[in-house]
């Protein structure tokens, strides 16, 4: 059967690669095979939500953060970095742990074998 599961993907080798990645901006999108991901960091937290608004399904490249609330560029509706919710609606967000091996953004997927 089936078996709803969370998958783990190695985005950097360390936190400093991540933190050179975002240079002097709070929020940057980063594109690999497991998809576009904005990637998003205020003080000590840092964020990763797929790369579609929820409202129109625009991208958020240009997005902002502000205590706590990622901006969608387009119309200016605010989600919650914690839940995603905002405007009645959910801004998909992913997990993302660091490591001694690296940064790892999860996404959860189906599997045949768990
Ligand atoms: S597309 Fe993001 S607020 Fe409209």
């Amino acid at each position: 059967m089936f078996k709803r599961t969370l998958k783990w993907y190695k985005i950097f080798e360390s936190k400093e690669e991540l933190l050179d990645f975002f240079g002097p901006w709070k929020t940057a999108l980063f594109k690999n095979t497991f998809g576009e991901i904005m990637l998003a960091r205020e003080e000590e937290s840092f964020y990763a939500f797929k790369n579609r608004c929820p409202h129109q399904n625009k991208s958020l490249e240009g997005c902002s953060i502000q205590d706590g609330f990622v901006i969608c560029p387009w119309h200016k509706y605010a989600f919650s970095c914690e839940t995603g919710r905002g405007h009645g609606l959910y801004l998909e967000k992913y997990p993302i742990k660091f490591e001694e091996e690296g940064v790892f953004v999860g996404k959860e997927g189906w599997s045949l074998f768990g």
